[in-house]
């Protein structure tokens, strides 16, 4: 074969596999077009372009939509489930709350532009997750980071995401046990402190904890790290004492995180 129809070849190959992606999206066509209202032009480009590099195949369904975020359930390559978590790049107010969390951790250094702080805070998240997750601490795997999307391992079964803390009928004392585990391997291992704990944040699949939304979560030489740390042991201290556990005082758990 020749040069030429090599590269015939390849371009012909190309083609194909653009054309499959275009139907693809034919197909994803409803969810796109919510997709299209609820996010500006370049966050659809973005999506578009985590679909043409391979991370994303097809986009499946809303998860949940927040205020700052919305998750889509979406499938991979190899047909494994996905979570998409996009952040919306036009709330002021997350604006004013987010850079609390970002000015102060060495990592992360941000100017005035709003959507690169929303990128900033995407990439933050998506870091959070891989160093919680190197040390060993049970939390979605982290995919990718584009723009403002996060792409992460689905937490749940076919596209239904796996109950909140809150929301569960049954608490047992081991549960409780492996949230606090986690907590102080986020702590002791990853050096990091979520700083939005609670039963909200934190997915149960299966009878195995996951500690979920990682964007604000901040290193311990953040000057409040300490404090964030109080509040976060606070919450999970207070849920588990309203579901009628005995739990220690707060000051007792403290001192066994910093050992
Ligand atoms: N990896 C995941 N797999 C499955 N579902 C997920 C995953 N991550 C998040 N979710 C679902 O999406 C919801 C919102 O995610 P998350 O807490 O990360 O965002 P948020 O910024 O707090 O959003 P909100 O403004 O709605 O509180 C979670 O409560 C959970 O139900
Ligand atoms: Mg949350």
């Amino acid at each position: 074969m020749s040069i030429k129809d090599i590269e015939k070849k390849i371009k012909k190959e190309m083609l194909k596999k653009v054309e499959r992606k275009r139907l693809k999206i034919e197909k994803d066509k409803d969810l796109f077009e919510t997709v299209e209202e609820v996010f500006d032009s370049r966050t659809v480009m973005a999506l578009y372009s985590l679909i043409n590099k391979d991370i994303i195949d097809s986009m499946r369904g809303v998860v949940k939509a927040g205020k700052e975020s919305r998750v889509y359930w979406a499938k991979g390559k190899n047909g494994e489930d996905l979570a998409v978590k996009i952040f919306l790049t036009s709330s002021m107010e997350f604006k004013k709350s987010m850079l609390q969390y970002i000015h102060g951790d060495p990592r992360f250094k941000v100017g005035k532009d709003y959507r690169k702080i929303v990128y900033t805070w995407a990439q933050k998240e998506y870091r959070n997750l891989s160093e919680a997750k190197s040390a060993g601490v049970p939390v979605p795997t982290p995919i990718c980071a584009y723009q403002n999307i996060l792409v992460m391992e689905f937490i749940g079964i076919d596209g239904v995401p796996a109950p909140l803390l809150k929301d569960l009928r049954h608490l047992d004392k081991e549960l409780y046990q492996q949230i606090l585990t986690a907590i102080k391997k986020l702590y002791s291992d990853a050096g990091l402190v979520h700083a939005d704990l609670s039963e909200y944040n934190i997915m149960v699949n299966e009878g195995k904890a996951y500690l979920i939304d990682f964007g604000q979560a901040v290193s311990k030489d953040h000057p409040m790290s300490w404090e964030f740390l109080r509040r976060d042991i606070v919450n999970i201290l207070r849920f588990f004492k309203k579901s009628g556990f005995n739990v220690p005082e707060e000051e007792a758990v403290l001192e066994w995180l910093k050992k």
